[in-house]
């Protein structure tokens, strides 16, 4: 939501008088040095919250083979009005089992059916498409989160054998599709400081070589495109989409697509802002506890070295402010992130010279200025 405030229509119920509960995730790698940053802004930022932490990661299950308890599910639904999550993978863990468990049974537990990214340049000097400005480059991906390949429906025969067969089936319902399809025309109608006049909607498909499973994908969306003239409805297949989201970025407003092209698309997404240091996303069911995580995994490669950029975190916990219905933090985060960023206060990744701590220390300073001015 570059250049406004943000207008977010997702978000809880307003509970007055009431302090949200959190739960915090850290995971692995750096997922905990990142959400440790991240959470030092909730005191200045003025809005207690009442958080608990919880330990699954690869360590727990390595010391306990505990990944998500029975009863934590209905524990974060019931108790929770969100969840703050690091990131998970671990290569002593080699299966990803802590991760599937945990992430992919809290998406799916949980039907955060709406997994949320921005595509927003904080700085020209970001991009690595010539040329493109942060206006050029304003957009948001919603990745359907709950079906496609991602349920693991399907099997392995003679495995391990030249006659191997492994078959993944990519699911996809009217009610799953629709619901993705319909939640980016309401996102597409609250202003966010697009370029265009008109919001646009741009659904991508594969409908040309999967015309079952993207078929229900077109057809669903000429219906409620057709609901939504006041809306510009677009369709891209996906690999025309990838080179459009470094070609011409600015066609777009809100790009609505299947589990897996989301998944490719939105690493691209990152791409042309900088990269997964500054990649925010939300698992959300609009009105109920959802999730919040930075795009990057847990980074072995650099777990541990202070070399982490934090600031995926910071622009996380924004979206997570928003959902509270505390768009006003989440507005000043992302404000205190960009001046950072325009600064050239950032880490390696984004060619400063800044530790993980470092660069929320830089977060904290801005955040404390903007307060005293
Ligand atoms: N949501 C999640 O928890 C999630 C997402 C993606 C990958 N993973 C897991 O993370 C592990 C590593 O996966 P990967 O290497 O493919 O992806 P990754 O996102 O962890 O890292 C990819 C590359 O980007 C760099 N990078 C990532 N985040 C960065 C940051 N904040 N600052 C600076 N550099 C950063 C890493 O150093 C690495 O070179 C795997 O176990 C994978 O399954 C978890």
């Amino acid at each position: 939501m570059t250049g406004v405030d943000s207008v977010y229509p997702f978000g809880l119920a307003p509970a007055p008088g009431r302090q949200r509960r959190i739960a915090v995730i850290a995971g692995d790698g750096i997922g905990p040095e990142v959400v440790a940053q991240a959470l030092r802004v909730v005191e200045p930022l003025g809005v207690p919250l009442d958080i608990e932490h919880f330990p699954w990661s690869a360590e727990h299950y390595l010391k306990t083979k505990e990944t998500l308890p029975t009863g934590a599910l209905v524990r974060l639904r019931d108790e929770f009005d969100a969840i703050f999550f690091g990131a998970l993978g671990d290569p002593r863990v080699p299966d990803g089992v802590v991760a599937r468990d945990v992430l992919l049974g809290l998406r799916f537990g949980l039907d955060l059916y709406i997994n949320l990214r921005p595509v927003q340049l904080l700085d020209e000097r970001l991009c690595p498409v010539k040329g493109k400005t942060r206006r050029d480059v304003n957009f948001w991906v919603l990745r359907e989160n709950t079906e496609g390949p991602y349920v693991q429906m399907g099997g392995s025969f003679k495995r391990d054998t030249p006659d191997e067969v492994a078959i993944s089936e990519d699911l996809n319902t009217r009610r799953g599709v629709e619901r993705i399809i319909r939640a980016a025309y309401t996102l597409a109608k609250v202003p966010h400081g697009s370029a265009h006049p008109t919001p646009r909607v741009c659904m991508v498909d594969k409908a040309n070589a999967l015309p079952h499973a993207h078929g229900l994908w077109q057809r669903t969306f000429r219906v409620v495109a057709a609901e939504h003239r006041e809306v510009q409805s677009s369709h891209l297949f996906v690999d025309v989409a990838a080179m459009e989201f470094v070609r011409t970025p600015e066609r777009f407003d809100v790009v609505v697509t299947s589990n897996l092209f989301g998944d490719i698309l939105t690493d691209l997404g990152a791409a042309i802002c900088g990269g997964l240091g500054v990649a925010a996303s939300g698992n959300i069911h609009p009105g109920r506890c959802s999730l919040f995580e930075p795009v990057h995994g847990s980074a072995p490669d650099i777990a541990g070295k202070g070399l982490a950029n934090p600031l995926a975190a910071f622009l996380t916990l924004a979206m997570l402010y928003d959902h509270l219905g505390e768009a006003h933090c989440g507005d000043r985060l992302r404000k205190a992130v960009e001046q950072v960023v325009l600064a050239g206060r950032v880490t390696r990744d984004l060619g400063g010279t800044l530790s993980t701590s470092e660069c929320g220390d830089a977060v904290l300073a801005e955040l404390a200025t903007a307060t005293r001015n």
